[in-house]
Order: structure tokens, then C-alpha cells, then sequence
């Protein structure tokens, strides 16, 4: 029995010695002192020996458990240290590999246009108002002085979602919702989209931005509108750019005016983007009707004003030269990224 234990011993040690897992080493131990495991099985038998002979071999079985016992323990620790460095080998983040490359996102051209428009009238002293896309008819047109067979009230040129509601034609909407809610002095600009139902082509696109301009106060006058945007056209288009003024048609505006800026491509020889006239046509513009300022209760004998609204989409198409409206809303970073 003594070789046996000897043979066990070293069988053990053998196979703990090669044992390269931590399922390797738990068969180990249930080979041996696993409830029916040879060293286990040994010490079951030492009750039928001779008192003499159990004393001597049960310390010799012993001494072979307690030796096999510490060796698990020391190739259990082993095989869950490694199999922990594995794990972060695997799982761990190797802080000297090179980044990954991640893209730095861009102003779309005409967030940039609108932030140019607006930058320049907020250093003249203007805030900014915001009014809904889904707009009140009353807004919209009613309070607008808009006539009730007005064409742009047409289901073919503003869409509508009842009789009472459409998405907003233009930024002139904010204007009352400002005369609603202020009192003069008032000076606000409003960038904004504005849809209309026109089928997209180089030029038209049914949803497209404006920035609409408002200024009530005492003593207004037209002298102050054509200042104002002469001022506007120098710091957008240039120093040199020249403005002139068209006598021009609106319902909330009395008088009103289109204003042309010299191209600022040829300087007004005539070139292809001024179609030849060397003026480009940037904006509508005009005294505050009466009516208008009436609706939102501002005093017409103390107060007058004017008010403006251009198309971004146009603006940006002539500062940049682009030639088809429809590449701002492809989204086609090859196109944005030009913008930087
Ligand atoms: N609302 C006009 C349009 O969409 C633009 C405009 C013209 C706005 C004259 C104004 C204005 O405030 O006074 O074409």
C-alpha cells in the first residue's frame, strides 16, 4: 500500500504538472480526492487495518492528500491568474495603437448664410424672434393684409392642413406674432423655413429659408429702411456693392420696394450671374402697412415702421455660385464639406 501511495503521489504530480487548464486540474482533484478518488478510496480502508499498520499508513495517506491538496491549491491559483491575463489580453485597450479617425461635422451652407445675416443684424441691435412652420391662416395671410382672393393663398402655392392651418409661405407670420406680442421700439430679424408648393428644380425648392426683418419706432422712416439694408448688402456682398431700390408690390407693405445689389461677380458690367443688367435682386421690402400695425394694436398716429424679408437659399446660391438649389438638401458631404 505503501507503493501505492508512493505511485499515486507521483502519478499526480505528473499530471498536475501538465495540466494546462482550469478544467484539467478540477479532474485532478475528483481523480484523487473526489469522494471516489484514489487517495480517498485508501483512507476508506484504513478502518479494516491492524491498529500497528493504520497508524503508520494513515499518516503516509495523510501526509499524500495533504501534499496533493496543496498542490491543487497552488495550480488552481496558477490556472486563474493566467486565465485572468487572458482576459484582459483579450478585453484590455492598448492605449499606444493609433486613434480612430472620427469626422469633425461642418455648418451647412446656409446655417452659415443665416448666421452671416443674422450676425450683421445683431450688431445693429437686433434680436431674434421664432414663430411656428405650421401656421395660422390669420397669420399667415389675414393680419398680413393679404386680400382673400390673393393668389399665394391658392391650394396650388401653400400647402394647407385645414382651412385654419398651413405651413407658413414666408417669415412675414413672425412679424405679427411680434406686433402681437411687443411694443415698440421693436427691432427683431426671423430666419426660418417656409414651404410652398412648388416642384423642385434648379431654382425652386418647396422648402426653403427666409430671414424677414421688423423695425417699429417713433419717426421711421424710409430713409432708415434704405440705410439699414445698404448697410446689410456692404457687409454681406462687399464694401464696393451699390443698392438701388424698385418701386414693388406687397400687402403689408405701403409703399414697398424690391432692392438690387451691384453684381458683386462683375462689378455691374453684366456677367452671367447678373444675367447681363449687372443688379441682382435680393430682397423684399417696404413700409409697415397700417393695417398690419393695427393688428397688433400698435398706436398708427404715434408709431410707424418698416419692414424686409429675403430668400437664403438665393443668397447663399449667388455668394457661392452654385447653380442648382437642390444640391443644399442632397446632403452630400463632398458638397458641405466645401464650406469649411
Ligand atoms: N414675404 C415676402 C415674400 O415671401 C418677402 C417680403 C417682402 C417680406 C416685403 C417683407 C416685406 O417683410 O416687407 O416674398
Amino acid at each position: 500500500m505503501q507503493d501505492q501511495l508512493k505511485s499515486i503521489l507521483d502519478n499526480a504530480m505528473q499530471q498536475l504538472e501538465k495540466a494546462g487548464s482550469l478544467s484539467d486540474t478540477e479532474e485532478i482533484r475528483v481523480r484523487y480526492l473526489g469522494k471516489k478518488g484514489q487517495v480517498t478510496e485508501i483512507l476508506k480502508t484504513m478502518g479494516s487495518l491492524a491498529p500497528e499498520e493504520r497508524k503508520h499508513l494513515g499518516q503516509e495517506a495523510n501526509s499524500v492528500r495533504n501534499k496533493i491538496e496543496q498542490l491543487l491549491d497552488q495550480k488552481f491559483a496558477e490556472m486563474k491568474a493566467a486565465a485572468r491575463a487572458e482576459k484582459f489580453k483579450s478585453e484590455g485597450i492598448d492605449v499606444t495603437e493609433p486613434g480612430q479617425e472620427f469626422n469633425l461635422g461642418v455648418k451647412h451652407p446656409i446655417t452659415i448664410t443665416i448666421d452671416e445675416i443674422s450676425g450683421i443684424f445683431m450688431s445693429m441691435g437686433y434680436s431674434i424672434a421664432e414663430g411656428p412652420q405650421a401656421e395660422t391662416v390669420f397669420h399667415a395671410f389675414d393680419a398680413l393684409n393679404s386680400p382673400p382672393n390673393h393668389p399665394s393663398r391658392d391650394e396650388t402655392d401653400t400647402f394647407y392642413f385645414s382651412d385654419d392651418i398651413v405651413l407658413r409661405p414666408h417669415t412675414s407670420s413672425v412679424q405679427i406674432r411680434t406686433l402681437e406680442n411687443e411694443n415698440p421700439p421693436i427691432k427683431v430679424i426671423s430666419p426660418g423655413r417656409c414651404f410652398r408648393c412648388d416642384t423642385p428644380d434648379a431654382t425652386h425648392s418647396p422648402m426653403f429659408h427666409q430671414v424677414e426683418g421688423l423695425l417699429v419706432d417713433e419717426g421711421i422712416t424710409m430713409a432708415d429702411l434704405k440705410g439699414t439694408l445698404d448697410a446689410m448688402a456692404k457687409q454681406l456682398f462687399g464694401s464696393e456693392t451699390k443698392t438701388k431700390f424698385r418701386p414693388h408690390h406687397f400687402p403689408f407693405t405701403e409703399p414697398s420696394a424690391e432692392m438690387d445689389v451691384s453684381c458683386f461677380k462683375c462689378g455691374g458690367k453684366g456677367c452671367r450671374i447678373c444675367k447681363g443688367s449687372g443688379w441682382i435682386e435680393i430682397l423684399g421690402c417696404g413700409m409697415v402697412h397700417p393695417n398690419v400695425l393695427k393688428v397688433g394694436g400698435i398706436d398708427t398716429e404715434k408709431y410707424t415702421g418698416f419692414a424686409f424679408g429675403m430668400g437664403v437659399e438665393r443668397i447663399a446660391l449667388l455668394k457661392y455660385g452654385i447653380d442648382d438649389i437642390r444640391l443644399f438638401y442632397e446632403n452630400d458631404m463632398r458638397f458641405i464639406n466645401q464650406f469649411k
